[in-house]
């Protein structure tokens, strides 16, 4: 492992793209319910949400937690929560109104209609503490996965308004640039001499394999 750990951070230091370094082995436990399509899961999705556009250092992280609100667990989620009602729940009130009370607050972009939607849906389906799993490893490609996957769990914090580690994730040029660096496959799998992103939580192992074939496919915008 430590002659690994070198020849990581001897071609990183060149910026040259890095061999794949194996995998950390503390993958997340699998979570075997398939998805469907009519439902919002709160692992899949509202979580990574959260953590992304809200539990930042210095806001609703579980250090911070500004205003007693921590919303990196589900405990913390569900305080801003009334299950079944998202219009009489301050999680979803927080994020559409439209004064400078709006949640995240400017200059952090407001979160988009589609994730609105699904906090709503998610929400009014109950709030369930649920997650599912339909990855396929098969399938990675920029736009039908690569770039949902990033924009669910990376880009809260990687964007214009909020550059983590200075990486723009919000436009296909910052994220194949970051995937040619090799910043991206080090950091989502936690490689020695890379931040350990995202840093409470590892991405699954089937959503890292798609990133690694998409990076190994010549990451293109396809
Ligand atoms: C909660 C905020 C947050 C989330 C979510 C997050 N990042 Fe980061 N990221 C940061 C910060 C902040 C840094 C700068 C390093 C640090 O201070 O830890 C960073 C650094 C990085 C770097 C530079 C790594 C290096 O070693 O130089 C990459 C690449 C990266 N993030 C990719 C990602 C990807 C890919 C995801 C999603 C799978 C993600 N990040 C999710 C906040 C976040």
């Amino acid at each position: 492992m430590l002659f690994a750990g070198i020849a990581i951070a001897y071609t990183a230091c060149k910026h040259e793209i890095p061999a794949f370094p194996d995998a950390d082995t503390s993958t997340p436990s699998v979570i075997t319910i398939s998805c469907s399509t009519d439902s919002v899961y709160f692992a899949n999705t509202i979580q990574p949400l959260l953590v992304s556009g809200c539990a930042m250092s210095g806001c609703h992280d579980a250090i911070t937690h500004k205003e007693g609100i921590n919303l990196t667990t589900y405990t913390g989620v569900m305080k801003e929560v009334n299950a079944g009602n998202a219009s009489n729940s301050s999680l979803y009130k927080s994020m559409v109104r439209t004064d400078d009370e709006r949640m995240p607050p400017s200059p952090a972009a407001a979160f988009t209609a589609d994730q609105l939607t699904k906090v709503r849906s998610w929400i009014n389906q109950g709030a369930k503490n649920n997650g599912c799993n339909s990855c396929d490893t098969t399938s990675f490609k920029f736009t039908a996965t690569i770039k949902p996957l990033i924009q669910t769990k990376c880009q809260g914090c990687h964007n214009p308004a909020s550059l983590g580690g200075g990486i723009d994730l919000s436009t296909y040029a910052g994220i194949k640039s970051s995937a040619a660096s090799g910043k991206l496959y080090g950091s989502v799998i936690w490689a020695n001499g890379f931040f350990k992103m995202p840093q409470n939580s590892k991405l699954p192992a089937c959503e890292i394999t798609q990133i690694k074939k998409w990076i190994a496919a010549g990451s293109l915008n396809n």
